[in-house]
């Protein structure tokens, strides 16, 4: 079993994605000893902006080996940080992740388990129209044929002890993930 984890956070170690993402793979390598763990750090070593020369296959390779995907998503400015959409802007390609056929889209990435970390620093309902993250991140799997999982840790930024809650909220729920 190969996991890959991706981080995006630029808080580095105060950051609480990171925290979580951490926690997510602690647990999967207890519960599978013999795993391998493939980390990719994009702020460390951000991608460059899509181009339509440089497609860095080796980003789309890592991803298709990866079994499980582990996603550090922190919210910036309501949606995902840009390292983690030019990571995205990598593994969406046409005949690897997905394809158009007779009945219209189909992903090609269903066999991998993708969990996302998501801290933002307020609460979102549902149905916020400035959440674009889970917004965003869940369709964009489906799309390549996954359906993530989400931990959340919310209200990180109203203060400590909303920040402590939001992360024991998603220490609760990486638990569950593992029930
Ligand atoms: C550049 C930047 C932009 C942010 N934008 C938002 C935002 O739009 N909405 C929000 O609720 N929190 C926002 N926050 C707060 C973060 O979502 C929150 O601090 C979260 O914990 C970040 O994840 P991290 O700790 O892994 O870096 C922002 C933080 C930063 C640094």
């Amino acid at each position: 079993m190969t996991i890959l984890k991706i981080d995006s956070s630029i808080s580095g170690e105060n950051s609480v994605s990171r925290r979580l993402t951490a926690a997510i793979v602690d647990q999967l390598v207890h519960a599978n000893p013999d795993a391998r763990l493939v980390e990719r750090d994009l702020v460390a070593n951000p991608l460059a902006h899509l181009t339509e020369r440089g497609q860095d296959a080796d980003v789309l390779e890592e991803f298709l080996a990866a079994d499980t995907v582990v996603i550090g998503a922190p919210m910036y400015n309501f949606s995902v940080p840009s390292q983690l959409k030019a990571w995205i802007d990598r593994i969406a390609v046409a005949g690897k992740t997905f394809r158009y056929g007779a009945n219209g889209p189909e992903g090609l990435a269903g066999d991998k388990r993708v969990i996302v970390a998501v801290s933002r620093g307020g609460f979102y309902d549902a149905d916020n129209s400035f959440e674009h993250v889970e917004a965003y991140l869940k369709p964009m799997f489906n799309f390549l044929g996954a359906e993530p999982q989400f931990v959340r840790a919310d209200g990180v930024a109203v203060g400590p002890e909303q920040r402590d809650a939001g992360l024991a909220n998603g220490m609760a729920e990486i638990e569950r993930l593992a029930a």
